[in-house]
């Protein structure tokens, strides 16, 4: 569904991702998962079509999407939820939700479904998100992100800030996107809680993949070396 290859980003003299290839299928959760300044955002950024690549080519179910704008990979189908939620805190949560659809593909996804999803949201349509907690906006950063009937979920740190409860509660609803056929690619700095969910990871350091795998295939051992950059095993 999604095919990165050999992708290079450069934010002035900083490399911050250096030839970083992974691949996405349908109905998958891989997940990235790094240290602070590892180049995770960049990386989501990038896919998303709001950093330009020096290198590498980005596929969406075999169409090279390198050179297009933001808006037009959304209309294709390649949504991101930006890390920080970035919601417009004077419109209402309605509204907030209406802005996902604007560019974006037909399909199943109106307010109601995501009522559905989160169902505290349809008393509070109306109010500012400004007045919502930090994770009731992550849930509406989430539901206008499926307003526009994504294949591709982009989730940048839907932890960030929250506590762990709070945190469960959201990576209770990807199961139900999953069942939708949706793929996500997420991005966690809380790594056990990316690993729970994720078919595949990679971990990135420095820009650089340093280590890949299945979840189950993976030791904590091996995990901890590659997110902090040591050296594994006896020298
Ligand atoms: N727009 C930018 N201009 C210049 N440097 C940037 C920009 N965005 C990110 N960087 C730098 O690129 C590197 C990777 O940043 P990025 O935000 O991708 O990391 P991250 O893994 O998402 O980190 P975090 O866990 O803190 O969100 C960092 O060194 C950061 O300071
Ligand atoms: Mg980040």
């Amino acid at each position: 569904m999604l095919e990165v290859s050999g992708l290079t980003v450069r934010h002035g003299q900083l490399e911050a991702l250096a030839n970083v290839s992974l691949a996405l299928a349908q109905g998958e959760t891989v997940a990235m998962i790094g240290a602070n300044g590892a180049g995770k955002s960049t990386l989501l950024r990038t896919i998303a079509g709001l950093h330009r690549p020096a290198a590498g080519t980005i596929r969406l179910a075999g169409r090279d999407i390198t050179g297009l704008p933001v808006h037009a990979r959304v209309a294709l189908g390649l949504v991101l939820v930006p890390e920080g939620r970035r919601l417009f805190g004077s419109l209402t949560l309605e509204e907030n939700l209406l802005v996902g659809a604007v560019r974006g593909r037909p399909g199943r996804w109106d307010t109601a479904r995501v009522f559905e999803l989160f169902p505290w949201m349809a008393e509070r349509r109306s109010r500012p998100t400004i007045h919502l907690s930090g994770g009731e906006q992550q849930a509406v950063a989430i539901g206008r992100a499926l307003m526009a009937n994504p294949r591709v979920l982009l989730l940048d740190e839907l932890s960030l800030g929250l506590a762990p409860a709070l945190v469960q509660r959201l990576y209770d609803v990807l199961p139900q996107l999953l069942e939708a056929g949706m793929s996500l690619l997420l991005v966690e700095q809380d790594v056990s809680q990316a690993l729970r969910v994720a078919d595949r990871a990679h971990c990135l350091l420095e820009g650089r993949i340093t280590l890949s795998g299945r979840p189950r295939d993976l030791s904590p051992v091996e995990v901890e070396a590659a997110y902090f950059g040591l050296t594994a095993g006896p020298t």
